[in-house]
C-alpha cells in the first residue's frame, strides 16, 4: 500500500463524518457491509448536490422504501413527491427505473461495466458503487477527488485534458483493499481539509506528500478550464419603412432563440457563409436595399454580427399574417433587434428614400 494511502486511511479512521447512508470504518472493520441498495440510494442523491443537504433527507426515503424491492413497487409519483427540493427530478425517475431493473434482474450488479449499463448511472457513479459498496478497486473521481489530486500530485493541465492526468495521478495510488474506504476518505478530505479556498494544509494528513504545499503553490491549484471562446455568427436583418416610418416587424417561430418575439425579417443566423446570402429575401424583392450598418450583440453561446438593411416600402406592398408595422420606439423588442431597429431608424432619417 502507498504511503498515500496508508496515512489517509489512518486519518479517515479517526475523521470520517457520520453520514446516514455510510457504514464508518469502525463499523466496517468490525465486519459490517454497507447495503449496496443504500449506497445507490445515496449516490444518486448526491450527485449534483453536497452531503450537508443530503443527510438530514436520506432516512426519510429509508424509512419510506427500506430496500430496492420496496422501492421498485413504489409509485413513480410517491417517489416524485418525496424528492422535492432535491432538484434534478430526472434523478428521480433514473432511479425509479434503475431499482426496478435491478429488482427485474434478481441481483445487484457488482462491477463497474455492469453498474455503467443502469440507467441514470455514469461513470463517477459507477466507480463509486463498485468501491463503497463493494470493496472493488475502481477509482473514483468526483469534484472535489479531482481538486486533492490535482494538488497533491500538482497536475497543472486544465480540464478538459487534466482529468484523465489526475485520474492516473490518484489512480496510482489507489489501495487494493478498503478502495470504498479510501474513496469516502478522498471526498471527506475535499469536503473539509483540501477546500477550494484557504486548505487547511497544517491539518492535512498528506501535506508530507503534497507537491502543491511544498511549493506553496496550493490556491493556484487546480488549473481553471480556459474559457471557450464564443463563436461569432452573422445575419441580416432587413427593415422595410413605410411612408409613416413605421417598420415591419415579424413575430419569430415559438421555437429556438427569441422564441415567440417580435424581429426584423432575416435569414437564420449563421457561422459561415456570406453576411449578404439572404439579400433577395422573397417578399422583399422589389425593395431597393441600403446598408445601414452593423449590430453586435452577445447571446450566453455565441456573438452575433448583424447587418441592417435598411428600404422604402414598394407600391403595392401587401404584408404577411404574421407581420405588423410598429413605429421603432414603440415596438417591445428583444435587446438585439431594440439595435437593430434603432440603427435603422437613424440612418432612414438621415438619408430618407
Ligand atoms: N458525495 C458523493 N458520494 C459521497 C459519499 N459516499 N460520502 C460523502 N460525500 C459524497
Ligand atoms: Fe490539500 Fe493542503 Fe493537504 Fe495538499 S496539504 S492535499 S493542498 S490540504
Amino acid at each position: 500500500m502507498s504511503a498515500i494511502s496508508k496515512a489517509l486511511l489512518k486519518w479517515y479512521d479517526a475523521h470520517a463524518r457520520e453520514l446516514p447512508w455510510r457504514v464508518g470504518p469502525a463499523r466496517r472493520k468490525a465486519g459490517e457491509r454497507p447495503d449496496p441498495y443504500k449506497v445507490l440510494l445515496s449516490e444518486i442523491m448526491l450527485q449534483q448536490t453536497t452531503a450537508a443537504s443530503v443527510a438530514p433527507r436520506f432516512p426519510d426515503f429509508v424509512r419510506r422504501w427500506p430496500d430496492a424491492k420496496a422501492m421498485a413497487a413504489s409509485d413513480l409519483d410517491d417517489l416524485l413527491g418525496e424528492w422535492a427540493g432535491l432538484g434534478y427530478y430526472a434523478r428521480a425517475r433514473n432511479l425509479h427505473k434503475c431499482v426496478r431493473e435491478i429488482v427485474a434482474r434478481g441481483r445487484f450488479p457488482e462491477s463497474e461495466d455492469e453498474l455503467r449499463a443502469l440507467p441514470g448511472i455514469g461513470p463517477y457513479t459507477a466507480a463509486a458503487i463498485a468501491a463503497i459498496a463493494f470493496d472493488r478497486p475502481s477509482i473514483v473521481v468526483d469534484g472535489n477527488i479531482e481538486r486533492v489530486a490535482a494538488r497533491l500530485f500538482a497536475v497543472e493541465t486544465p480540464p478538459p485534458a487534466g482529468k484523465r492526468e489526475l485520474k492516473e495521478a490518484i489512480g496510482a495510488v489507489w489501495p487494493k483493499k478498503r478502495s470504498g474506504d479510501f474513496a469516502q476518505a478522498l471526498m471527506d478530505l475535499g469536503a473539509g481539509v483540501c477546500t477550494p479556498r484557504k486548505p487547511k494544509c497544517p491539518s492535512c494528513p498528506l501535506a508530507p506528500h503534497c507537491r502543491a504545499r511544498a511549493r506553496d503553490d496550493v490556491e493556484t491549484l487546480p488549473r481553471k478550464a480556459r474559457k471557450t471562446e464564443k463563436p461569432t455568427r452573422r445575419g441580416v436583418a432587413y427593415a422595410l419603412f413605410n411612408e409613416r416610418g413605421e417598420i415591419l416587424f415579424e413575430r419569430r417561430p415559438e421555437k429556438g432563440l427569441l422564441g415567440g418575439m417580435l424581429g426584423l425579417p432575416g435569414a437564420q443566423w449563421a457561422e459561415t457563409g456570406s453576411r449578404a446570402q439572404d439579400e433577395h429575401f422573397a417578399p422583399f424583392e422589389k425593395a431597393r436595399w441600403a446598408r445601414a450598418g452593423t449590430v453586435r450583440h452577445t447571446f450566453t453561446h455565441f456573438h452575433l454580427e448583424l447587418d441592417v438593411m435598411v428600404a422604402a416600402a414598394p407600391n403595392s406592398f401587401t404584408i404577411g399574417k404574421d407581420w405588423r408595422w410598429i413605429a421603432p420606439e414603440a415596438a417591445r423588442l428583444p435587446s438585439v433587434m431594440k439595435k437593430a431597429a434603432a440603427l435603422a431608424a437613424a440612418n432612414w432619417r438621415d438619408n430618407p428614400q
